[in-house]
C-alpha cells in the first residue's frame, strides 16, 4: 500500500492560495483535499465550484473533493466540470448511495463515501465494490483543528476488513486531527490516505511536514 498525503486547503492562507498550492506540490503531496461545506449538513460554510476551478488551474495533482452537504448530487456535474478528480459524499446525506456512486463514476471521477464518527462501517456492506475511496472521519466534520477521536482506530480496522473482503483496492482515507501523534496508528490500522489541514499549514515548515507525516507511516509497521 502506498501512502497518500492530502493537504486540506481549509487551513491554507487564501490570500496566498497559489503559493500554498505550490508549497504542497513541492512538499510531495499526493492529492489536494477540498472541503465543501453548506452550512446545513455541517455548521460551517466554505466554497464550491469556483474554488475547485481555481485550484485546478494551479496544479495537476488530483483534486479530492469532500462534500459535506445535503443533496450532494446537485453539485456533481458542476464540480466534475470544474476539475474534481474524486467526489466523496457522506453516507448520512446520501439515501441513494448506489445511484450516486455510479453517477460520479459516469462523470469520469472517482467515487468516495465518508462516514461520520457515529455511522457504522457495516452500512457500506452493499456498496463495498462500488466505491473508489472510503473516508473514515476521525473528527465530527465541520472545522479544522479538532482533536482526533481515538475510537476511530477500531473503525479503520473494520473498514480495511470490509474493503479486503470485497477485493476492492479503494483508498482508505482518514480526515480530522491527523498529525505526527496520530498518523502512525491510523496507518497501522489500515488507512493509506491521510488528510491533514492544521498539522501541515500551521507547521513551522509546512513543506517539510508533508514528508515528516509520510515518514511516520513507513516507520510504523
Ligand atoms: C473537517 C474537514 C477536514 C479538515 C481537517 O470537517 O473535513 O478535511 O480540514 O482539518 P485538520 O487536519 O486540521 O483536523
Ligand atoms: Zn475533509
Amino acid at each position: 500500500m502506498s501512502v497518500r498525503i492530502a493537504p486540506s486547503i481549509l487551513s491554507a492562507d487564501f490570500a496566498r492560495l497559489a503559493d500554498e498550492i505550490a508549497m504542497c506540490v513541492a512538499g510531495g503531496a499526493d492529492l489536494i483535499h477540498i472541503d465543501v461545506m453548506d452550512g446545513c449538513f455541517v455548521p460551517n460554510l466554505t466554497y464550491g465550484a469556483k474554488v475547485i476551478e481555481t485550484v485546478r488551474r494551479l496544479t495537476t495533482l488530483p483534486l479530492d473533493v469532500h462534500l459535506m452537504v445535503v443533496q450532494p448530487e446537485k453539485y456533481f456535474d458542476s464540480f466534475a466540470g470544474a476539475g474534481a478528480s474524486i467526489l466523496t459524499v457522506h453516507q448520512e446525506a446520501a439515501p441513494h448511495l448506489h445511484r450516486q456512486l455510479h453517477h460520479v463514476r459516469a462523470l469520469g471521477c472517482r467515487a468516495g463515501v465518508a462516514l461520520n464518527p457515529a455511522t457504522p462501517v457495516d452500512s457500506l456492506q452493499d456498496v463495498a465494490s462500488d466505491l473508489d475511496l472510503l473516508l473514515v472521519m476521525t473528527v465530527n466534520p465541520g472545522f479544522a483543528g479538532q482533536s482526533f477521536i481515538r475510537s476511530a482506530l477500531n473503525k479503520i480496522r473494520r473498514a480495511r476488513a470490509l474493503l479486503d473482503a470485497a477485493g476492492n483496492p479503494a483508498m482508505l482515507q482518514v480526515d480530522g486531527g491527523i498529525a505526527r501523534d496520530t498518523i502512525g496508528a491510523c496507518w497501522a490500522a489500515g488507512a493509506d490516505s491521510f488528510v491533514a489541514g492544521n498539522a501541515i499549514f500551521s507547521a513551522p515548515d509546512p513543506r517539510a511536514e508533508i514528508g515528516v507525516l509520510r515518514s511516520l507511516c513507513s516507520a510504523t509497521v
